[in-house]
């Protein structure tokens, strides 16, 4: 179950405007279930919990355990909701210091040819026994025309054609929509294996589909789990949505009160690629028409040493939003020492757990009273079950909320400004 503890956000608005924005809170939770708000087309993210594909999954489990069998290193080539999702569960559940199986490696996120040149060296690099590194790439790009994993894509496939011969083609697999696009020319030409991303699910909705689910499993991620999590979230909130009615609304109150930034963060930093998951989720949903609160994301305690200072003290415009996760990750505690030279004697025999958790809530007080409305989305545990409902929690809740801001949750218009910014002065033909 998530749970939200929405207490130190209630004292900014009255009762009266949250009962308001709960019963339109209601109303675009009809919209999303019945389909019948701004959209609808692009509802998908639902349609695959309410009918999930076993033999998909099995399928994506068999394929990523033959790859698992045989990479060194994996590389998963996206931008925007093409790569954000996948990253946040891997961040989530692998362990930082020892991969769970091939080291997974980012590409085509951004257009940096000092990151492309060092990635390149990286692969061409020989492993200590002066083997050649058994490298697989997954290509991931909806539109199969996003220039920045366009060009990280055939900068990538160009070496491992010519380094690996036939064999590439068995190494590159490429998700994408059912047609049209470049890659999928591509994929036809080459002969590549091809994952198709529904047409009803949009970018940032698909971490659900073979976009998140082949790099997870290929991280060692249980997918069926994750997926099932999903589910039980999706079931859940088709009877009893209170939890994410009580949220948009809030959210909704603090966004009419005049609130412009909401800063996601967490005390535990494996949850800071999936803060940067809902930082893209809400932002390319909400950001329209002049609407929209501005997601920021926030590691702790490391920025209470940074911009930790601005939101304790400076403009009163933001909220914050904080992941919390109940049971410990790990019993470790504070060694003993035979003297007291470092002044830490009394926090002995404590578990950082029990230290973090001090620090979360001395933080919560003091941004409370220092002004800032806080919101906790709480789960029990760290895991691919619980991970599995946050996500669907977050898709459900980006929908609900938005469709009470008066905008479409699904499209990005804005984005598409830079492009043809960009493409008229590369000098591309219209
Ligand atoms: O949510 C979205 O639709 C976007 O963030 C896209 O995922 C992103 O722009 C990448 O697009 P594509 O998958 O077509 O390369």
């Amino acid at each position: 179950m998530i749970k939200i503890d929405a207490n130190r956000a209630r004292t900014f608005f009255s009762d009266d405007e949250f009962s308001s924005a709960l019963n339109k809170a209601k109303l675009a939770f009809e919209d999303v279930v019945k389909a019948t708000g701004q959209g609808s087309n692009w509802l998908g993210w639902r349609r695959i919990l309410n009918e999930p594909n076993d033999a998909e999954l099995e399928q994506i489990s068999r394929h990523a355990y033959s790859i698992r069998e045989d990479a060194d290193l994996f590389i998963i080539c996206g931008i925007g909701g093409s790569f954000t999702g996948a990253k946040a569960i891997i961040d989530a559940l692998n362990p930082v210091f020892k991969p769970n199986g091939p080291e997974i490696i980012y590409a085509g996120h951004h257009m940096s040819g000092q990151y492309l040149e060092q990635l390149m060296d990286y692969l061409k690099t020989p492993k200590a026994d002066g083997e050649l590194k058994s490298v697989y790439l997954n290509v991931i790009s909806k539109s199969g025309s996003t220039l920045e994993t366009a060009l990280a894509f055939r900068t990538i496939r160009t070496w491992m054609h010519e380094v690996y011969g036939n064999d590439a083609v068995k190494r590159i697999i490429a998700t994408t929509g059912q047609s049209g696009g470049v890659l999928n020319d591509i994929i036809k030409s080459e002969g590549y294996t091809k994952y198709i991303i529904p047409e009803d699910i949009g970018g940032r909705f698909s971490v659900l589909t073979p976009v998140g689910l082949l790099p997870v499993a290929v991280a060692g991620i249980d997918i069926q789990t994750l997926y099932y999590g999903a589910v039980s979230e999706f079931e859940k909130n088709e009877e009893t949505p209170d939890t994410i009615l009580e949220y948009s609304a809030v959210r909704y109150s603090l966004h009419k009160k005049g609130y412009a930034l909401d800063v996601l963060g967490s005390f535990e930093p494996a949850l800071m690629g999936f803060a940067a998951w809902t930082q893209q989720l809400l932002g390319e949903s909400e950001g329209k028409e002049g609407k929209g609160l501005f997601p920021a994301t926030a590691s702790y305690s490391t920025d209470l040493h940074s911009f930790g200072q601005m939101i304790q003290q400076g403009q009163r415009n933001l909220i914050e939003t904080l992941f919390v996760i109940e049971k410990p990750l790990s019993g470790h505690k504070v060694a003993t020492m035979k003297d007291n030279t470092d002044q830490l004697s009394y926090l002995e025999g404590k578990t950082f757990h029990e230290i973090n958790q001090s620090a979360q809530e001395g933080t919560i007080q003091a941004h409370h009273e220092g002004g800032v409305p806080v919101i906790k989305i709480i789960i029990e545990k760290l895991n691919e079950q619980q991970l599995g409902r946050l996500i669907y929690f977050y898709e459900l809740m980006t929908a609900v909320y938005v469709y009470m801001l008066g905008v479409n949750p699904f499209n990005q218009p804005g984005v598409e400004n830079y492009k043809k910014a960009m493409y008229r002065l590369l000098g591309k033909e219209e």
